[in-house]
């Protein structure tokens, strides 16, 4: 059985109550792995024999990423909106509509090489789990189709056939609501493991919401929400009704909102890409993790409102723009990911845990806030492999 040690690590994050402060760190530490797993954790000078011996050289080692919140099956760009939008233009979701067109008209393989280039871009900048939605087919097919090529990437695959309105149903947003329930959710279901709807004004409505939301839960899906991004609105109650795993921007909240979040076991999933691409105000986290909700970062990549997908980038955006600090930032962009996708084998270094590990090319995690737009990460381990 080949077995592989990471050795002479400076820093380890661990995010285990065994080490020190809410990161759990560890010092000169060294992690076994075998096979896919983790098998030992500790300190270098107690490290076990292995067949292979991996030096750190004293750089920081974390977790690997887990972006929760990815939009990553499409065709096309919108960077004229962008443009547009950093002229002065308001964001709306309006240009959802254009990538469900080029989308469409993409055959498979366009799809698939275009979804490949982001997960291996993302993986390149240390994210080892990563969850990808549909949203831009918007018919049965289009939709099923969306999730059959997500699914050749991840195992966290979403139904989003509720991302807005098609043109085509403009006219009556129930008979699509009908839609996506029926046979959108059948055909969809042997990809997805997730259901998701954007509950916002000129997508959703609450009631619409619920409905969707029921039918995904009624056929075993875990849910996700999309809410209180663009306004106030029902999007987080309704997630934290529901049972969600995670509502996602929580960008605009009353009280009532954050209190119902810290009662619950619904994850807020903050993603600051979307406010600097929208040149929108950024949530704030510091009001959210003094009420004890649990936060998770992620990119929301996609083509409108948050085209990255480096969750340094987003590390470094939450310390600046959201009164994080950097251990905080790091917690939720692994272990609140992890939450957020309700799996405990991923965001943590502990024995069991899967071996998706990043070296650093620097000495702490402090690093990638402090060090914004570098590229940092020296290596990349998923399942035990050096990617
Ligand atoms: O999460 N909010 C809805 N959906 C995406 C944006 C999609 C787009 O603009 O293409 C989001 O920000
Ligand atoms: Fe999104």
């Amino acid at each position: 059985m080949s077995t592989l040690l990471i050795d002479n690590i400076g820093e380890l994050v661990t995010n285990d109550s065994n080490g020190e402060g809410p990161l759990g760190l560890r010092r000169k530490a060294a992690v076994l792995v075998e096979r896919e797993r983790i098998a030992w954790v500790g300190p270098s000078f107690h490290a076990p024999a292995a067949d292979r011996r991996f030096d750190a050289g004293g750089a920081a080692v974390l977790p690997g990423f887990v972006d929760s919140h990815a939009h990553l099956v499409f065709a096309g760009d919108r960077a004229e909106e962008f443009a547009a939008r950093m002229a002065g233009e308001p964001y709306t979701g309006g240009g959802i509509r254009t990538t469900v067109g080029a989308t469409r008209s993409a055959s498979d393989d366009e799809l698939r090489q275009a979804t490949e280039r982001l997960v291996l871009e993302a993986r390149q900048q240390g994210t080892t789990t990563i969850e990808i939605k549909s949203g831009y087919g918007l018919t049965v097919e289009d939709e099923a189709r969306s999730l059959r090529i997500a699914r050749e990437f991840t195992e966290e695959t979403t139904l989003l056939g509720a991302h807005v309105v098609p043109a085509e149903h403009a006219d009556n947003p129930w008979r699509y609501v009908s839609m996506v329930c029926g046979p959108m959710l059948a055909a969809a279901k042997p990809y997805a493991k997730w259901m998701d709807v954007f509950c916002e004004r000129g997508a959703f409505d609450e009631d619409q919401a619920r409905t969707i939301l029921t039918a995904g839960r009624d056929a075993g899906l875990g849910l996700r929400v999309h809410g209180n991004q663009l306004g106030p609105g029902p999007g987080v109650q309704l997630a934290v009704e529901l049972g969600a795993a995670s509502v996602d921007h929580c960008t605009h909240l009353d009280d009532s909102d954050v209190d119902a979040l810290a009662g619950s076991d619904t994850v807020a999933t903050l993603l600051p890409g979307a406010e600097f691409s929208t040149r929108s105000t950024y949530p704030d986290a510091r009001r959210l993790l003094d009420a004890g909700v649990t936060v998770a970062l992620a990119t929301d990549c996609n083509p409108g409102s948050s085209y990255t997908s480096s969750m340094p980038f987003c590390i470094a955006l939450a310390v600046r723009e959201m009164r994080m600090t950097p251990a905080e930032a790091v917690r939720a962009a692994t272990l609140g990911g992890a939450g957020a996708l309700r799996r405990s084998d991923v965001g943590v270094v502990s024995v069991g845990a899967r071996a998706d590990l990043i070296v650093l090319d620097a000495p702490s995690h402090l690093h990638l806030a402090y060090r914004p737009g570098v590229p940092l990460i020296r290596t990349v381990l998923r399942n035990g492999v050096p990617q």
